[in-house]
């Protein structure tokens, strides 16, 4: 497209001999006879180069100048005057973007020529410079933004590690507490001490009660924990039982749905699924399934986490269905992309991180949903049959039996 310029001057025969002039180089020219004019102008078209007499009736060329800077700041300024004292240019170069200061009359006019096509060049330069700029800023920023993604990734790691050594310190003398817990309470039950009460002797096996059962969860926490660590080199696979990773993950989980009055179902197929997987990546799966479904989900609502064998395909499907917000139907396909999400606190990465793990499982992840009404979210996993040649994994860690 031929590059706009507009010529401003009060003469018409000027303003004549100047466009001719231009023309000539396949400009776009308008014109216009005094300052108000020319501002008008401005206002209507997107001008590459201006080039303005000085001295002009109601306005002059120093309100084109500095009318200029506020309406086409890229714009480059010619200014051709017939007054040329000092004083003057230096009004005008204050006023804003002169790009060149001439002298009336032009010994010859050509010359313009030459200087609109170097006051082009200067600005196209500026313009792609600002576009450079502007990339090399977006850059940056991913970078960042990067950078500051795998700082917290590993300080996640750091954690995982630090919460296995705990777990790992923890089981020996966890096992002695489950055990004597144990001990306790037969003997209390079995026989009441002689010189105990009927309500004291209650309140006692009550509280035994309340130890055996806490004792217990510690012990299940920590194996969780272990289980969680020992898969967690992200290449490590093995075979898993995939209703004992939904119900490590729930450990996790649970108190989430409690502490907003959300019911949890659970409706496990009869069979037990075993997948080759890494169970602690599959445990993140579900963790950020769930938590999406929690936070979707009004107090009163209804989580159901439902396990299916298909046969035919050979997997598992799990399906985790909320009776939440929704999501319209053209945000479905966004929800899987980094960085997307409807937030206020979200990393909006949960789902992709999700969709890639499945991915690397062989599996696949689908999501129907309706507004207001609420979400089902299922994830197809393939099975790997338990032969001799491929026996079931010890399920509790070997540090834990020892
Ligand atoms: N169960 C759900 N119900 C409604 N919207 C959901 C559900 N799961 C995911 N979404 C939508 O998908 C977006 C992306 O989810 P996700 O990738 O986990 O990132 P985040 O949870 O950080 O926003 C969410 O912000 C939300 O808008
Ligand atoms: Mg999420």
């Amino acid at each position: 497209m031929a590059e706009r310029i507009l010529i401003v001057d009060d003469e018409e025969d000027l303003r004549y001999v100047l466009a001719r002039q231009l023309r000539k180089d396949g400009y776009q020219i308008d014109t216009a006879y005094d300052g108000n004019d020319a501002i008008e102008k401005m206002r209507q078209t997107d001008y590459a180069v201006i080039l303005t007499d000085m001295k002009m009736p109601r306005r002059d060329g120093l309100g084109v100048v500095s009318a200029a800077r506020e309406l086409l700041p890229e714009a480059e300024i010619i200014v051709l005057t017939g007054h040329g004292s000092l004083e003057n240019a230096l009004q005008a170069f204050k006023a804003g973007n002169i790009f060149e200061y001439l002298l009336k009359p032009l010994d010859d006019i050509a010359v313009l020529n030459t200087i609109v096509a170097r006051a082009l060049e200067r600005r196209n330069l500026r313009l792609h410079n600002r576009q450079l700029f502007e990339q090399l800023q977006q850059a940056y920023e991913e970078l960042k933004q990067k950078s500051d993604q795998l700082i917290q990734q590993e300080k996640m790691s750091a954690v995982g590690t630090l919460a296995a050594g705990v777990a790992h310190e923890l089981n020996n003398p966890l096992t002695a507490v489950v055990g004597f817990a144990q001990i306790v309470q037969e003997k209390l039950t079995s026989k009441r001490p002689a010189n105990w009460n009927d309500t004291e002797y209650e309140r006692l096996l009550r509280s035994i009660e309340n130890l055996v059962q806490g004792a217990h969860r510690a012990r299940d926490i920590v194996s969780t924990l272990l289980r969680f660590a020992r898969s967690s080199r992200p290449e490590a696979r093995t075979l898993v039982d995939l209703h004992q990773v939904l119900r490590d993950t729930f450990m996790f989980t649970e108190h989430l749905f409690l502490r907003h009055g959300i019911t949890l179902q659970k409706q496990f197929t009869d069979e037990t699924p075993t997948i080759l997987a890494n169970a602690s990546r599959l445990q993140q799966v579900f963790t950020n399934i769930f938590i999406n479904a929690q936070q979707a989900t009004p107090t009163g609502g209804v989580v159901t986490v439902r396990t299916v064998c298909d046969h035919e395909r050979g997997g598992v499907w799990v399906h985790v269905e909320d009776t939440g917000v929704g999501i319209p139907p053209e945000e479905l396909e966004r929800i899987f992309e980094p960085f997307y999400t409807r937030k206020q606190e979200g990393t909006g990465l949960g789902l992709s991180i999700t969709r890639q793990i499945v991915e690397e499982h062989g599996g696949e992840i689908q999501v129907r949903s309706e507004v207001d009404q609420g979400t089902c979210v299922s994830v197809f996993l393939p099975t790997t049959s338990v032969s001799e040649q491929n026996p079931p994994q010890p399920y509790l860690p070997q540090s834990l039996s020892a």
